[in-house]
């Protein structure tokens, strides 16, 4: 599908102040604003994050420097830039709800851009592999584009051959999402939200999504998600960062140490998709319960998961203490040896997805002019588990009018 966009940069004036004011009110005349305090966990503050358009109008929304990305099909594209006080920064674009890029030091102060991505709008649109994007409205892949749903059976757009992967062909990181500057308990973002109508790409019910980037005083960036619908459907939102903590375009990740807090894995058929067994991850390669580097392991073509996978692209079974716990957990550590970057996820998710950048080709350029090669970046997705909508013994993804799904993920930054 093609798309108008303009490269331009145009600055953005008091048209964008009214729409703000405008979009806030519509807000919260239709009640998309639910305090996030009841349905999300914290890790420090026990109270919550309290953003809401609700509670935090329009005239008092923190001043979030912003400027423009260029324009979609006629529609302007901002991209705010979030700084805490450890100087810290994270640039974040209404367009697909898409992190461009995230500025932390390393052991000695310097900081750099640990977020692959793209210095203009026009390849993000042409050819993103998912980069920094909200992915949904159901990230990973359903099989041969098909499920079930109270005896009624959906079919969804098949884009990657034979299964649908994040949603279909114009998933959630396609689409320009609602954005207002908030200020919340942990500290400032941005609140994205948009109602997915009935139908879109097939999915069935009218879904009212809302995704909070906060970036904390801690050096997180923590990300709620909150969505309602009004017929029954499945939903499974992440955010598809790639991160190579010796900076964007430094080259390879394979001497990053993983550490992931998980057992088991759900291996897949050679489509990617999950056998729906799950398999203990002890004496096999994809074992990281303790730190091991990425590359390690990563071209034993013996292990046929990884032959499949070209490395991996697996999505690993969360250890928790109960199969319904949903309370925030760690469910990963990496580390740079040499700049001493350090990040950890929690998730209130039950998996995390682990791809080691297998199809990253050298055919996309990063913002510092350097190609993307294999294995130039990994992404870590907090999800529930692929194709649960036709896997009945894994966690439901299905959502019922009148429940709410919750989820939170909070990426933080440190140096050993
Ligand atoms: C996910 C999938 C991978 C790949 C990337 C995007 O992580 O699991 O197989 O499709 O998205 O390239």
């Amino acid at each position: 599908m093609k798309r108008a966009f303009s490269r331009s940069p145009k600055r953005q004036g008091a048209r964008a102040i009214v729409s703000l004011i405008m979009m806030a009110m519509v807000l919260s005349t239709f009640g998309a604003a639910t305090s996030l305090a009841q349905s999300t966990p914290d890790a420090g503050t026990p109270e919550g994050a309290t953003p809401s358009v609700g509670a935090t109008p329009a005239a008092d929304a923190p001043d979030i420097p912003s400027s423009s990305f260029g324009t979609i099909d006629g529609e302007d594209v901002t991209l705010w830039t979030l700084t805490n006080a450890a100087g810290m920064e994270v640039k974040i674009m209404n367009y697909g709800g898409i992190v461009q890029s995230i500025r932390v030091p390393d052991r000695n102060g310097n900081f750099t851009n640990v977020a692959l991505g793209f210095d203009n709008l026009g390849d993000y649109i042409e050819m993103n592999p998912y980069f920094g994007c909200i992915t949904g409205r159901y990230a990973n892949r359903i099989a041969l584009g098909t499920f079930e749903l109270d005896g009624e059976t959906y079919n969804i757009p098949i884009n990657n051959d034979p299964n649908t992967l994040h949603g279909g062909e114009m998933g959630f990181d396609k689409f320009i999402w609602d954005t207002i500057p908030v200020e919340t308990n942990n500290g400032i973002g941005l609140q994205m939200s948009r109602l997915s109508p009935d139908g879109e790409q097939g999915y069935p019910g009218n879904l009212e999504v809302t995704v909070t980037y906060v970036l904390t005083e801690n050096n997180e960036l923590r990300i709620d998600y909150l969505a309602t619908t009004d017929a029954t459907t499945v939903v499974n939102l992440t955010n598809h960062s790639y991160f190579n903590l010796a900076g964007e375009g430094a080259g390879s990740i394979f001497d990053h140490e993983l550490m992931l807090n998980a057992d088991n894995y759900t291996p897949v058929d050679d489509t990617l998709i999950p056998t729906g067994v799950i398999e203990p991850v002890a004496d096999t390669p994809m074992d990281f319960t303790t730190d091991e580097e990425i590359g390690a392991r990563i071209r034993n073509s013996n292990f046929e998961q990884l032959f499949i996978g070209r490395g991996y692209d697996h999505n690993y079974v969360l250890n928790r203490p109960s199969p319904d716990d949903e309370s925030l957990i760690l469910a990963a550590r990496v580390h740079e040896p040499t700049s001493g970057r350090t990040m950890t996820i929690q998730t209130t998710e039950p998996g995390i997805q682990f791809y080691s950048g297998n199809f990253l080709d050298g055919s996309l350029v990063g913002p510092n002019g350097q190609m993307y090669r294999q294995g130039d970046g990994f992404a870590l997705e907090t999800q529930h588990f692929p194709d649960s909508p036709n896997q009945p013994d894994f966690p439901s993804t299905t959502l019922a009018p009148g429940d709410e799904y919750t989820s939170t993920t909070i990426y933080g930054f440190a140096v050993d």
